[in-house]
């Protein structure tokens, strides 16, 4: 085929060469008459699929790592070399991790005007919580409840990212998690599928707004398909074995709520399912995915995830695997060479379908028409736009406001928060403190180190208290980098004496503690979930001589704080907060924002306690306070419930719940209202909570299960009557054969600040 004029865009040309060929039209007759606008996206694909050899369409199947930024394993199969070669014969449909307009044009560029069809590239990036300016770590923002906010969030990551040539973010990362343990918590929405769900939807319209063909929009990917937050004992990358209802009622809803939202790309998984990996799982894949949800944009392999079918003993090779995953349904092949190098093979030998190749190929094309790639390859890739976009004063400010209401008031005791703004001693103590790199959390994309604003300068900003700051202890020890292991200081304490001086003047001490930012994320699971190193005895050591302690966190997973919580005055969850962490932290101290945010998971009391979760079930033996008597479900040495239950966070001000109504209007619909006051001294914000208990069913149900929330802000002595609706979507459930079915019974409706509220309600339907 001849080389086609590439001064307009390329794929029209073939577009029109191929329609002109089956209606004998002209390519000048075709062209006025506006053939992009009148062929639907469907049947562009279909002309382009009939023009492409096997091998080409392979060739959409194979994505590559970029040659700078890694983020896993290098493959065994030795492509890399290969890698200009293959893009340039058409072999490569997708990179990832490439960014910059310069960079990602240059690549492009082979694509679009050195391969003989000149199909774009898909260029594919972790854009997590931001790009440059980032907000705070994805479990932080779903700790605001707020998914306004959430969604913003996402648009900025999605605005920043685009300007520089990315059109596809591997987010977001949907799993529910109970296990703290596990380090990737920190990129989720947290252990419950109800507010995951809601976020999910939130992050996915975020990312790909209204128009996915927008130079400022991106293709979201719902990821890890599926159950990937389940590994067991929270290890990274382990097995996992849950049953059916699970996998119904509580993986599966957040990923249906990106279909919901549009979502265009799933990514599959490391983990496998009940034996199977499920990277080469049919059941997942095609037949609920596909067939069921009727998605139909395209899957891709997380990182090696086709070739690590050997290491778990399903696949006797590379190529084995390449055809396992083939006809489970995985369309696109991150880095493991398996697709491009065996996948036309394979179908030669009959051992996959081209049918699958065509389908495959078929929706990769899909989602690059709908990104406005074959219009326009380089419409990411404005030099001009990416200069003016990128760490733009809007985005700074819309990464503060989710900064601040990602922050978690633990404890308050005698209205120790807020600071006194002005004629106070303050000891800021903690090498987090001042820390401009940690805050950023881990799933950097292109933020460079020190550009966090720091607790410390967040402080500053405050002139009326007198401020002094010791960093005590260092958390990490050297530079550490998302490739490494992360190394604790666990002997040096030769900076304990100058705090404790420091701290024995001051009025009141605000001490940072926690993880460093790349001691949560992809492989960062962790076996205990105290405060890393010498940093709890520097707690210590400083309460010995100063009891008048605030408690930052800065961490990315729930940590076990009895201690904390049994001594000290005040404790402030600030996680890792992003861009303007600081900013955020002090404001909150200071009172210029009074915190709002509720914990989107549990916080155990003890390491023994997890997997650890608001919405477990109910057992045969529950806690029935019978005297003498120890056959019941618990522990001999800790209490079964959490420290810090779901849904828990305080405020500077108080509300209280009365008036709680349930009105049954049908079999299937329930009206509940509530009436929340406003009983304190600060205008404040609340998330009101609804939860409901199905008493009896088929298919055990939860003891508590969210169905519902509002965030209402009130004044002072301000009350609000707020309404909720049930209906079949919230009372109903999975059964195991994947049904969904609403059954007749008792429930319990329960409404309040957190998943432990006492004020309810209970009807018959
Ligand atoms: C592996 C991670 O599991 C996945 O979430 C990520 O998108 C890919 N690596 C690409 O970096």
């Amino acid at each position: 085929m001849k080389k086609i004029n590439l001064l307009v865009p390329i794929m029209s040309c073939l577009i029109l060469l191929s329609s002109c060929q089956n209606s004998n039209k002209t390519i000048s007759e075709a062209r006025s008459s506006s053939v992009t606008s009148v062929l639907d996206i469907e049947q562009k694909v279909d002309s382009i699929l009939k023009l492409m050899t096997l091998e080409e369409k392979v060739g959409q199947m194979n994505q590559y790592n970029g040659f700078w930024d890694v983020t896993g394993p290098v493959p065994s199969q030795g492509n890399a070399a290969k890698k200009y070669e293959h893009l340039r014969k058409g072999y490569v449909g997708s990179m990832l991790n490439l960014r910059g307009v310069k960079t990602v044009r240059k690549i492009q560029k082979i694509a679009v005007e050195e391969t003989r069809l000149g199909i774009p590239l898909i260029i594919g990036f972790d854009v997590i919580h931001g790009y440059e300016t980032l907000s705070p770590i994805p479990l932080a923002e779903s700790a605001s409840w707020d998914l306004e906010a959430i969604k913003t969030s996402a648009e900025v990551a999605a605005e920043e990212a685009a300007a520089a040539g990315i059109n596809w973010t591997f987010a977001p990362m949907v799993d529910i998690s109970r296990d703290a343990r596990w380090g990737r918590v920190m990129e989720g929405a947290g252990e419950d599928p109800y507010l995951g769900s809601k976020i999910a939807f939130a992050r996915v319209k975020g990312f790909q707004g209204s128009d996915l063909s927008k130079h400022n929009t991106l293709a979201a990917c719902a990821k890890h398909f599926a159950a990937y937050g389940f590994a067991e004992s929270g290890r990274e990358y382990n097995t996992v074995d849950i049953g059916t209802s699970t996998l119904n009622n509580i993986v599966f809803p957040p990923f249906q709520a990106t279909i919901d939202a549009g979502v265009r790309t799933f990514m599959n998984a490391f983990n496998e399912l009940n034996g199977i990996p499920v990277t080469g799982n049919t059941y997942l894949q095609r037949d609920i995915l596909k067939d069921k949800w009727k998605f139909d944009g395209f899957v891709v392999s997380d990182w090696g995830s086709i070739e690590e079918m050997t290491a778990h003993g399903h696949a006797k090779d590379n190529k084995h695997a390449a055809e396992i995953a083939a006809n489970a349904g995985s369309d696109m092949d991150m880095e493991s060479y398996a697709y491009v190098n065996e996948l036309a093979a394979l179908v030669r030998e009959g051992k996959v379908k081209e049918a699958y190749i065509d389908d495959a190929a078929r929706r990769i094309l899909r989602v690059k028409f709908e990104l406005g790639l074959f219009e326009d390859p380089y419409k990411y890739c404005d030099e001009q736009r990416e200069k003016e976009v990128i760490g733009q004063q809007a985005f700074h400010d819309a990464c503060l406001d989710m900064a601040k209401k990602s922050i978690v008031l633990l404890k308050n005791q005698n209205q120790l928060l807020p600071l006194k703004k002005h004629g106070q001693k303050i000891a800021l103590i903690g090498a987090l403190a001042s820390d401009k790199t940690s805050p950023l959390g881990n799933w950097r994309t292109a933020a460079k180190d020190n550009t966090a604003v720091s607790v410390l300068e967040g402080m500053q900003v405050y002139t009326g208290n007198q401020l002094t700051y010791a960093k005590g202890a260092d958390v990490s020890i050297g530079q550490t980098k998302f490739v490494d292991e992360v190394k604790i200081n666990t002997t040096d304490k030769s900076e304990f004496p100058q705090a404790i001086a420091v701290a024995k003047t001051a009025d009141v001490v605000v001490m940072v503690l926690g993880e460093v930012g790349y001691q949560s994320g992809e492989a960062r699971s962790r076996t205990e979930l105290g405060l890393p190193g010498v940093q709890q005895e520097l707690l210590e050591a400083i309460y010995k001589v100063n009891k008048n302690i605030v408690l930052v966190l800065n961490n990315g997973r729930p940590l076990v704080l009895n201690w904390h919580q049994e001594h000290l005055p005040a404790i402030v969850e600030a996680w890792q907060l992003g861009t303007q962490s600081g900013n955020a932290i002090a404001q909150v101290l200071y009172g210029d924002y009074n915190p709002s945010g509720k914990l989107p998971m549990s916080f155990p009391r003890a390491l023994g306690q997890v997997p650890i979760y608001y919405n477990h079930k109910n057992t045969g033996r529950p806690l029935i306070p019978i005297p003498n008597n120890v056959f019941w479900s618990h522990y001999q040495d800790v209490e079964n419930t959490p420290l810090y239950p779901f849904g828990y966070g305080l405020s500077y001000t108080s509300f209280e719940y009365s008036e709680l109504q349930v009105k049954v209007v049908s079999d299937t619909e329930v009206n509940v209202s509530v009436t929340l006051k406003n009983s304190g001294k600060f205008t404040g914000k609340e998330v009101v909570q609804l939860y409901i208990k199905d008493h009896y069913a088929s298919v055990t149900r939860p003891v508590r299960e969210l169905k519902g929330f509002e965030l209402v802000s009130l004044n002072p002595n301000e009350s609000k009557k707020i309404e909720f609706t049930l209906s079949e979507k919230e009372l109903g459930f999975y059964d195991n054969q994947g049904n969904f079915i609403v059954e007749p019974g008792d429930f319990s409706i329960f409404v309040g600040g957190d998943s432990n509220t006492s004020l309810q309600s209970k009807i018959t339907l």
